[in-house]
């Protein structure tokens, strides 16, 4: 059993429901320090929702979110603006600001929450830009960019503030299988030289084999299976069977 310690996310019987459609059931799983957990789950099973929990701007019905020994429901503002700060969030849809260049996309959270000079902020977004493969892309207005790109610039947004939590959600959307294998690979560094806690949401096996220590399949408001990569794709469970068509 790992001890509370080495626990850094834990939801505790997390229900959550928007009008009559109950999404999360009594959802619990913890995320270890500097652990990739990977998730699974059918469109709509409410993956998107979990780590919207996560990082608090959903708040569950019942149940807990505990982020660093913190339930994200009992923190003071200061408090959870503190922990949101040591979060980084890679969304689904990249959700740039469409009037802003993606310069000053990758400015703006350095900007609201650190003391970087000027000269510093343009240093680490040109470092940023070049992790994630488009050191070109700086001036450029986010409707100017491919589907890819933005996916990219959406995941140089997350990195930007150099979190100790990240979360995914679906980091190889739109991207081409070359592209998959570096940002997996820069996932996988980031969780194992500087020991970021990560959540990763994917539906494509191989970046899940790239990146993720364990797996859980939501089915059902629930972590229905939670295995270890080496063994989630060849399960047991029926429903799972059913999702992987194995
Ligand atoms: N703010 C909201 N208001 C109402 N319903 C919502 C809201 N957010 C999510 N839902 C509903 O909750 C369910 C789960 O949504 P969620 O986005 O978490 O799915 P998902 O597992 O991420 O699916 P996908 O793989 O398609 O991204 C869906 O039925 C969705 O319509
Ligand atoms: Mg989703």
């Amino acid at each position: 059993m790992p001890s509370d310690a080495d626990t850094l996310i834990r939801l505790e019987g997390v229900h959550k429901s928007f009008g009559d459609q109950h999404i999360l059931r009594g959802l619990s799983f913890d995320v270890r320090r500097g652990q990739c957990l990977g998730v699974m789950g059918g469109s709509g099973s409410g993956k998107s929702v979990t780590l919207r929990h996560v990082i608090g701007l959903l708040q569950p019905d019942a149940g807990r979110v505990v982020v660093d020994g913190q339930d994200m429901a009992q923190t003071s503002e200061a408090d959870l603006a503190a922990l949101r700060r040591r979060m980084g969030y890679v969304f689904q849809e990249s959700a740039l600001i469409n009037w802003l260049t993606v310069a000053e996309n990758l400015a703006l959270p350095l900007e609201e929450t650190t003391d970087l000079k000027p000269a510093e902020i343009s240093d680490r977004v040109a470092h940023t830009l070049g992790l994630v493969h488009i050191p070109d892309a700086a001036d450029k207005f986010p409707n100017e960019i491919s589907g890819g790109m933005k996916k990219r610039v959406g995941l140089a947004r997350a990195l930007i503030t150099q979190p100790e939590i990240v979360l995914y959600d679906e980091p190889n959307a739109g991207l081409d299988p070359r592209i998959s294998r570096s940002i997996n690979a820069l996932i996988r560094e980031l969780s194992d030289t500087l020991e970021v806690t990560s959540l990763v949401v994917e539906h494509r096996i191989d970046c899940l084999k790239a990146v993720a220590d364990e797996v859980i399949f939501m089915h059902a408001g629930v972590a229905l299976v939670r295995e270890p990569i080496e063994t989630f794709f060849d399960p047991d469970e029926p429903k799972l069977k059913e999702f992987l068509g194995v």
